[in-house]
């Protein structure tokens, strides 16, 4: 079965990012074996750093996805540095890294009106600086998240309507 790994921007409990992740992994269980990724166990990057037990299972698990899908708040108009440390773990060597053609979907969440459209782009540069194939099509921006989430679920009809789309479109390209 297809394998994906989310990654998502948040640690906190009822995380809205977490919540659509989990929400979009269990719409997919029947197609996908999905994963959520613990970066919050990563230690922050040090270039010194050689054969991290941690750091290289995540590594291996980056390389080992059939797709990474990324799901995160918007943090100070950027990405939360909690997951930019673990993409920069995962991006070594330079254009070589495991993130090297490896397809990637993104969605951002925001509490506000915005949606997270600025961490949005910059994620997205970030992912076509390791070379990795960032799918295109219709951003899948959420905003007002905290107010869509109950019980641990995201529960935004139209919003999940159009993420579970974009998904599907997503896996379809695996492999290909
Ligand atoms: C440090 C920090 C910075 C934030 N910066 C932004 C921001 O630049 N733009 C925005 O729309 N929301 C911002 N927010 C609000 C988040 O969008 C909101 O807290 C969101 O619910 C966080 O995602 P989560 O529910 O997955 O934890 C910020 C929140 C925090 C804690």
């Amino acid at each position: 079965m297809t394998n994906l790994l989310f990654l998502c921007g948040s640690l906190r409990a009822a995380s809205s990012s977490r919540a659509l992740a989990q929400t979009l992994m269990d719409r997919i269980a029947d197609r996908a074996d999905s994963e959520l990724a613990d970066i919050g166990a990563l230690p922050h990057y040090n270039a010194d750093v050689e054969g991290d037990p941690t750091v290289a299972a995540f590594v291996e698990k980056v390389g080992a996805a059939d797709g990474v899908v990324f799901v995160t708040p918007e943090y100070n108009y950027s990405i939360p540095g909690l997951l930019k440390n673990a993409i920069d773990w995962a991006s070594r060597p330079a254009f070589e890294s495991v993130f090297k053609g490896k397809r990637c979907l993104v969605a951002t969440v925001s509490g506000g009106a915005t949606g997270g459209v600025r961490a949005q782009s910059h994620l997205k540069y970030t992912l076509n600086g390791m070379l990795a194939r960032v799918h295109l099509d219709k951003e899948i921006v959420v905003p007002f998240a905290n107010a869509k989430v109950e019980d641990g679920t995201f529960t935004d009809a139209d919003i999940l309507s159009f993420a579970g789309a974009q998904l599907d479109d997503f896996l379809g390209t695996l492999g290909t």
